[in-house]
């Protein structure tokens, strides 16, 4: 029956879903059947490695106990928004008024409704591979997507220079820092000069009348930066990015807490405003218990900034665990290379097999290369296809929110075993 598919509309239609949670599901059910495969596929975390925080989990028992059951606010929780509030003042310098702090489950809903906020049909909406879900985003929006590729000699971030030819015909720049895949993070010079070409462009079309380009800045990654790494944003960097930015956040990866559903977007009245009223119809709000257990958790400065370097030590230990492993396995000779961790909880590992031959079959693409290390090395990761990269070459994502650091000890000797079976 073929019936369904023209009932469909267009945009539904044509909708892709998210590659890394196809493969996901795929190892998830391996696991299921008896295998024993490292999962380092999905960007979660395994509660019993990775629990929330005590008083978080106490926070929103309580809630659900003292009976927040019923809707909350459509904007979030007056007391939340607060607590975003003063966090941002203490923790990043911005300040911003409630009216440009808005609640929402998580952080997808804010990305969704910022883009559909902010772009009409055929709009282009600029943003660099490898990033998250962006090509869905753009589908979603019914724009024109113009994806700029970011390559290893710049940790995987596009530049001014890579994005400045397509600055003009843009109406969203969308950038993602700390960056989901790579791990890495913008350096200060580098956002001063992305930060320069959006204040020119603006005021070029200031001056011609044209509508301003926006950004749209998501940093849900970033309270997860290691050692000398510090997190910047664009409005930091020059208070004159205030009206162009928009930022999207949550505690879903801070706080290993991607199950509770709390995000938030902060940005300049005249977007949160239509902003509220979209977000509003799609009813896509944080949980009321969750929220009330944030404001609890968000106005703890020592428990959070507890929690976070214990949090910390657990995954850059993964992270560094990985990356010495690759290192030595590339000092004897094999053909893997990896970039080192400075935040997230993502290491960009490149296994440089293609034209290689295994078994006499010579290996062509990326997903023979996934195939090879689940089947031959026992582990498996995401290839950065699935964040919107074309080219076969061998870069992948290996996240370690799910895996143990005696499982990544493992890990680096079944690998040594396989790569040695490759001619
Ligand atoms: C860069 C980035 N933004 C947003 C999200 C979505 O966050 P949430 O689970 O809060 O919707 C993710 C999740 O993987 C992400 O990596």
């Amino acid at each position: 029956m073929n019936a369904p598919v023209r009932s469909l509309s267009r945009m539904s239609a044509g909708i892709v879903g998210s590659e890394i949670l196809k493969i996901a599901a795929e190892i998830r059910a391996k696991i299921a059947q008896g295998e024993n495969v490292l999962n380092l596929t999905v960007g979660d975390f395994r509660p019993d490695l990775f629990p929330i925080p005590e008083s978080l989990r106490r926070g929103v028992v309580a809630a659900l106990e003292a009976g927040e059951t019923n809707y909350p606010p459509s904007d979030g929780l007056l007391d939340l928004r607060k607590a975003v509030q003063r966090f941002y003042a203490e923790r990043l310098g911005l300040e911003y008024p409630i009216s440009g702090i808005i609640i929402a489950s998580g952080v997808r809903p804010t990305l969704y409704t910022a883009f559909r906020t902010l772009l009409d049909e055929g709009d282009t909406l600029l943003y660099p591979v490898p990033s998250w879900n962006n090509n869905h985003y753009t589908w979603l929006s019914g724009a024109k997507g113009v994806a700029v590729e970011a390559g290893p000699e710049t940790h995987f971030l596009p530049t001014a220079e890579s994005l400045r030819p397509h600055i003009g015909e843009a109406r969203v720049l969308t950038l993602n820092s700390p960056l989901n895949p790579a791990g890495t993070a913008y350096s200060e010079p580098e956002l001063e000069k992305i930060v320069a070409l959006v204040l020119d462009e603006n005021g070029r079309r200031d001056s011609a009348g044209r509508p301003p380009l926006m950004l749209v800045y998501d940093q849900v990654y970033w309270m997860l930066t290691f050692g000398l790494v510090r997190h910047l944003t664009p409005v930091g960097i020059d208070p004159r990015m205030r009206p162009y930015t928009v930022f999207n956040d949550g505690i879903s990866k801070s706080f290993a807490a991607t199950g509770l559903r709390v995000g938030w977007c902060v940005g300049p009245d005249e977007v949160m405003g239509p902003f509220s009223s979209l977000l509003g119809h799609i009813g896509a709000w944080a949980p009321r218990a969750e929220q009330a257990a944030t404001v609890s958790f968000l106005q703890d400065a020592e428990t959070v900034d507890r929690f976070l370097a214990g949090m910390k030590g657990e995954i850059v230990g993964r992270l560094e665990l990985l990356h010495e492993g690759f290192g030595q396995l590339k000092q004897d000779g094999y053909p893997v290379d990896s970039i080192p961790p400075q935040s997230t909880i993502y290491l960009s590992v490149r296994f440089d097999l293609i034209g290689k031959s295994l078994n006499g079959n010579t290996i062509n693409t990326n997903e023979e290369i996934r195939r090879f290390l689940l089947e031959q090395a026992g582990f498996a990761a995401v290839p950065f296809q699935a964040f919107g990269l074309k080219a076969e070459s061998g870069w992948f994502r290996l996240s370690v929110g799910a895996v143990s650091q005696a499982d990544i000890r493992t890990l680096v000797p079944a690998l040594r075993r396989a790569l040695d079976a490759i001619g």
